[in-house]
């Protein structure tokens, strides 16, 4: 049985329920599949998706809002849902943060605009910082919703196609070797290759299991049914320890555009050696993917780099900051350098000023809390978007997001440089 939630954050007369997630479908947790899935357009779902649903949302905190009995217009289904979950983020230098995610938010047409949405991602972010979060993350349908609640672009979704016919080639030959593999037998591999790219890469963000059931093809949430379409191969190191994992499709039989589900390279070597086999595959001649390595080095390494094309480069992920000096004193710092930055938060939360001081590179940062000054300031979800190093100090301050002299903003930039570019593979 869910439990009413005391909710000063949801407008009247609405109540907030907090639905009970244990791995079992009961009524209430179909009501609240089906909600989502009517918010995202989504086929009303099934037996086996709802028994796939119960499942893969065990754990989670599922916040449904009911109208005042009686409900004539679909009863029992929730007119609002979000659901949250703890994971971690990797904020450089190796550290996983635990953060809270959040996914699932839905408001029924009939009740959008009469401010569920910010009561309830007020409530879950106000649960979040009270047990201690210094994160909130969460991926967006649209750009335009989620700045004024204090979220950044934190990182980006990279899209490539790549013409795989007989032009190419690599300029070397990448270490180790691919094999092909049984999608659905390698579960553990792709759980121990993924936790080494989560470890290593700064801005990935933590999976739950059902992206397993995803990648082997045993489940696609979009289909409602299994893909078994679904092709995999694995990349070992020269050592033959598994470093990389691919999932691919060719949605046509004897088609020619391949298309990459899932990739995960913990190095550069892997990451080359899957596109090499991707390209060598006969009656493919192109190739598209989407979260590709920001810093691929693939262009850089075919003959013809004409054959690599960016078609896109979205948000992907949108950071909160829930608590400055802990989000800071935790971050991989690749510069040293004191700065002093005004943040102001549309919530109210993290408003104030905090010097930084990091000692030397790869030094934690010291963040004290001081006194307003005349010092560069921000709005949190630009500090949200500064915090992996996505986004250069320079461009937000050509957007007018960071304000300050030429000399704040040059500080700024060089106390949040990164030396390595942030790449996350995980929607949620
Ligand atoms: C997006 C959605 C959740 C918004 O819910 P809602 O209850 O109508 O939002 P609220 O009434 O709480 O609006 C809060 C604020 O966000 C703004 N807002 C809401 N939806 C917006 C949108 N799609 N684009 C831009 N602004 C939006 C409102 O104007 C309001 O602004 P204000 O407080 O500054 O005046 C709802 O439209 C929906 O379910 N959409 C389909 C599913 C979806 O896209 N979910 C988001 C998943 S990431």
């Amino acid at each position: 049985m869910s439990q009413i939630q005391q909710s000063p954050e949801l407008p009247e007369p609405y109540r907030l329920a907090r639905v009970v997630a244990d791995g079992r479908l009961t009524d209430e947790l179909a009501n609240v599949s089906r909600a989502v899935n009517l918010g995202f357009h989504m086929a009303e779902p099934d037996a086996d998706f709802l028994a796939h649903y119960a499942v893969h949302v065990a754990g989670e905190r599922l916040w449904a809002v009911h109208s005042p009995e009686p409900e004539h217009e679909l009863p029992g289904l929730p007119v609002a849902t979000l659901a949250s979950y703890d994971s971690t983020v990797n904020t450089g230098h190796g550290h996983l943060e635990p953060a809270d995610f959040i996914t699932d938010v839905t408001v029924r047409p009939t009740h959008r605009r009469r401010g569920l949405l910010r009561g309830l991602i007020t409530h879950d972010l106000a649960v979040a910082r009270e047990s201690g979060h210094s994160m909130a993350a969460l991926t967006a349908t649209e750009g335009a919703i989620y700045g004024r609640f204090g979220f950044g672009i934190s990182s980006q979704d990279q899209r490539i196609e790549v013409v795989s016919d007989g032009r190419f080639t690599l300029a070397h030959e990448p270490e180790g070797s691919v094999e092909m593999v049984g999608s659905g037998a390698i579960d553990e591999v792709r759980r121990e290759v993924f936790d080494a790219f989560h470890r290593s890469h700064r801005g990935s963000h933590g999976r739950l299991d059902w992206w397993v059931e995803f990648a082997a093809g045993r489940w696609n949430y979009e289909s409602q049914k299994p893909n078994r379409r679904l092709r995999s191969a694995i990349h070992r190191d020269a050592a033959g320890r598994p470093d990389g994992v691919v999932s691919y499709e060719v949605a046509e039989s004897f088609g020619s555009t391949l298309t990459v589900r899932d990739m995960e390279a913990v190095t550069t070597e892997a990451e080359l050696a899957l596109w090499e086999f991707l390209a060598s595959i006969d009656l493919v001649t192109r190739i598209k993917a989407s979260k590709v390595n920001p810093s691929t080095p693939l262009p850089w390494t075919v003959r013809d780099p004409r054959l690599v094309k960016f078609t896109g480069n979205a948000d992907l992920t949108w950071l909160r900051i829930l608590d400055v000096p802990k989000a800071l004193s935790v971050r991989g710092w690749d510069s040293a350098g004191s700065v002093t930055l005004r943040v102001i938060d549309p919530l109210g939360w993290c408003s104030g000023s905090y010097r930084i001081d990091v000692s030397e590179p790869g030094a934690p940062a010291e963040v004290t809390r001081v006194g307003d000054q005349d010092v560069a300031t921000l709005d949190i979800s630009s500090l949200g978007s500064l915090y992996f190093g996505t986004v250069r100090a320079e461009a937000l301050a050509g957007a007018r997001r960071l304000r300050g002299t030429p000399d704040q903003v040059r500080d700024v930039a060089r106390l949040f440089a990164t030396d390595d570019t942030p790449h996350n593979l995980t929607e949620f």
